[in-house]
């Protein structure tokens, strides 16, 4: 059983990676294995909808999207972390979920959660969620049965902040342990 973060924010060590290591942390706490996939580190181009992936040939774009898909379809269950930017998901995730429309099908059936890490309280985090939700349904995969998931506290100039937001925390702890009891009771 086998579980991956994929954390969706531009940025290193910050906020979102905080909320999405302590998901994760919680998941090897109940003997699940886990990887984490920082999108900072990875170069995902924009779909330009050239058609190749729909017509059953390679996607021509030479970059880190088709790894990551792979290690996608070898989990039991993905948890998708982003920053809320102006109430949306950051351009670099939204690449990334474009472009997945080369593996159509093939997440079906996994378990899914999200998480979103925002500025102010109410910035946009359940907004993102719903993205992410929205994103993992098309794929067919199976949400965490939790209202909205992961809400964080981050900030722009402080990148220990959520560290500090023991609710918002919390919030990513129920939703892990939703998602194990989820996966092992399968
Ligand atoms: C371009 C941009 C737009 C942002 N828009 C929002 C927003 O709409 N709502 C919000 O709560 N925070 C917003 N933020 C703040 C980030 O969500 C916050 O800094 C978060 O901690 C970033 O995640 P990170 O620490 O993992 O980089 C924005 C930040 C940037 C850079």
């Amino acid at each position: 059983m086998k579980v991956l973060g994929l954390c969706g924010s531009p940025r290193k060590n910050g906020n979102t990676e905080t909320a999405l290591r302590v998901a994760l942390d919680t998941l090897k706490d109940k003997g699940i294995e886990t990887e984490i996939i920082l999108l900072a580190e990875k170069k995902v181009e924009y779909c330009d909808h050239c058609g190749n992936c729909l017509e059953g040939k390679q996607c021509p774009k030479d970059d880190d999207a088709k790894e990551i898909f792979e290690r996608m379809q070898l989990a039991d269950g993905i948890i998708v972390a982003s920053p809320v930017y102006y109430t949306a998901v950051p351009a670099q995730l939204k690449a990334l979920f474009d472009r997945s429309i080369m593996i159509r099908k093939k997440l079906a059936g996994k378990v899914g959660g999200a998480i979103a890490v925002g500025q102010v309280r109410n910035g946009g985090q359940e907004i993102v969620c719903e993205q992410i939700h929205q994103w993992m349904i098309t794929h067919e995969m199976f949400i965490v049965p939790i209202r909205f998931g992961g809400i964080v506290l981050g900030s722009m100039k402080d990148l220990s902040a959520a560290k500090r937001d023991e609710v918002g925390l919390n919030s990513c702890r129920a939703l892990a342990n939703k998602m194990a009891e989820t996966l092992l009771r399968r």
